[in-house]
């Protein structure tokens, strides 16, 4: 078996021992596996969903895919996607086989192979999302969503047409700022504030040139000494966390309620309160600035968008079924108690709509896993040579009848009652196994909220002409815009 692709043109194969003379990639097809001959660029030209909806249906679960120098197997099976991201995962630690560049963005959980490094800071950063501290998060959540519905006061009272993805955005971004960095910041008045402009240079959402040679050609990001991400916006993100850790190292019996600060508390637990260790002496333990720097910068990257398209998607869906609209809007004024955090997670409809919102729409198209050595594809034979990547999309895969039952269908109930299908084995929005999103609980969260703030305020007007259009080659399910219009309750 060889492990470079470039030499697939000419190879001795010791499985057959046979020398191939190919025109063509043939690394897959020569193991009974469908393939095209040469990379498909068709990714770039139209959104991801689509191109991968086509390929699902022209080639089934499993086919094989080329790049310039990598190769990767569509694995949409979940069976076999759930055993290799709990049990194999010690085979694919890596998730993507691209140039990531050198900014601080390599150390954080999601660009990490899954080492013992990974496991190390996932420790250290997986107390910062437990129920405890995002019940105090609910404060910081509440001001911004105030803030929210206030500004959507004047298109509820004119019933015209607007675009609510530009109050999404704010207020998604409002939220990151504020429990990542403890940063309050309201992105729709204060458009020029340098955390909203930087934030914006390391989200930019369409495929720049310097992304696609660093993750379709990772040999000549390297050799170049590309960044596929904005390498001063970066630097102003470290300089925000390093300040941030400074500040909290010198405090005493304060408790932090951003992530940053909590990781930091984190690190000190161990560095007993009672001892008489002079306040600049205390240290960050088992992690260094530079990787706090990059979970801050990750938690913008992973969490902002993802969640911005989510609440966008359910607005979608709220839109286009009025009745469930109704339910939610009901059962929101049936509470009594204030809606927090517990209350919030125990309302069947608002859950039930998010959930099958996240099934239809789940914002990561394309989740990766990286074989770091030679191995096999469980028991099927199928030869995965080193950095040959496994991909499987949640967006094919929570349409397969077997698993869903008319699959294109906005049924919320399928999430409601007993028999939820929020355990199945396919439904996969914030991914599977140990990898599974680090950041799951908190983005639940701040989505209950603001959907209930959103549905309690105002009425979405049904309108059959919505339609959504979307970025293309972006591995994020984003809807270009959303025009609405709604009215006040
Ligand atoms: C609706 C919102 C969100 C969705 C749908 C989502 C989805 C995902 C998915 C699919 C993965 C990959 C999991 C895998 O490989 O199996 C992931 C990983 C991750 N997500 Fe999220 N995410 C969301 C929000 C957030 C938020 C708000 C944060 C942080 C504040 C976050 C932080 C992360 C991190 C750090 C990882 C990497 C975990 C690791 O590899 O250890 N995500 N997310």
């Amino acid at each position: 078996m060889h492990n470079n692709v470039f030499i697939d043109y000419y190879v001795y194969d010791y499985s057959d021992n046979l020398y191939h003379c190919n025109l063509f990639y043939t690394f897959w097809q020569r193991q009974g596996i469908k393939a095209n001959y040469w990379p498909n660029f068709g990714w770039m030209r139209k959104p991801l969903h689509e191109f991968i909806q086509e390929e699902a249906k022209k080639r089934g679960n499993i086919f094989g895919i080329y790049g310039i120098g990598q190769r990767a197997l569509i694995l949409n099976d979940p069976k076999m996607v759930r055993e290799i991201s709990i049990k194999e995962l010690h085979k694919f630690p890596i998730r993507f086989g691209g140039y990531m560049g050198k900014t601080s963005m390599v150390h954080s959980l999601f660009m990490m192979p899954a080492n013992d490094d990974w496991k190390r800071i996932r420790t250290i950063v997986s107390p910062a999302f437990t129920s405890g501290k995002l019940k105090a998060m609910i404060t910081p959540i509440n001001r911004i969503l105030d803030n929210f519905v206030r500004n959507l006061d004047k298109h509820g009272e004119s019933g015209e047409m607007f675009d609510v993805k530009i109050y999404t955005s704010a207020l998604t971004m409002d939220v990151i700022a504020s429990c990542a960095y403890g940063i309050e910041v309201d992105s729709i008045s204060e458009s020029d504030h340098p955390l909203v402009k930087h934030a914006q240079r390391i989200l930019s959402l369409d495929v720049s040139i310097t992304q696609a040679i660093c993750f379709v050609m990772p040999f000549f990001g390297k050799l170049l000494n590309l960044d596929p991400f904005d390498r001063k916006s970066a630097k102003y993100f470290d300089d925000l966390t390093f300040k941030i850790i400074d500040e909290r190292l010198k405090m005493r019996n304060q408790q932090s309620k951003d992530l940053i600060g909590l990781m930091v508390e984190q690190t000190l637990n161990d560095q007993s309160e009672s001892n008489e260790v002079d306040k600049n002496e205390r240290k960050l333990k088992g992690i260094s600035r530079e990787e706090i720097a990059g979970q801050g910068i990750i938690f913008f990257l992973a969490g902002y968008d993802t969640t911005n398209v989510t609440l966008c998607h359910t607005i979608y869906y709220l839109i286009k079924h009025p009745e469930w609209q109704d339910k939610l809007y009901d059962e929101l004024c049936a509470q009594d108690s204030p809606l927090d955090y517990e209350s919030l997670r125990s309302l069947p409809v608002l859950n039930g709509v998010i959930c099958e919102t996240l099934r239809l729409k789940p914002p990561l198209i394309t989740i990766q896993r990286t074989a770091h050595e030679d191995t096999t594809l469980l028991n099927t034979g199928i030869k995965i040579p080193a950095e040959t990547s496994i991909i499987f999309h949640p967006h094919i895969i929570h349409r397969m009848p077997e698993y869903f039952p008319d699959p294109e269908s906005f049924k919320p109930e399928r999430f409601i009652g007993e028999n939820s299908m929020e355990s199945s084995n396919a439904y996969m929005p914030f991914g599977i196994g140990n990898r599974l999103c680090v950041g799951m609980r908190f983005a639940q969260n701040e989505l209950r909220a603001a959907i209930a703030q959103l549905i309690l305020h105002y009425r979405l007007i049904p309108d059959p002409n919505l339609k959504l259009e979307y970025f293309r080659g972006n591995v994020i399910l984003s809807p270009k815009q959303m025009m609405i219009r709604i009215a006040k309750r």
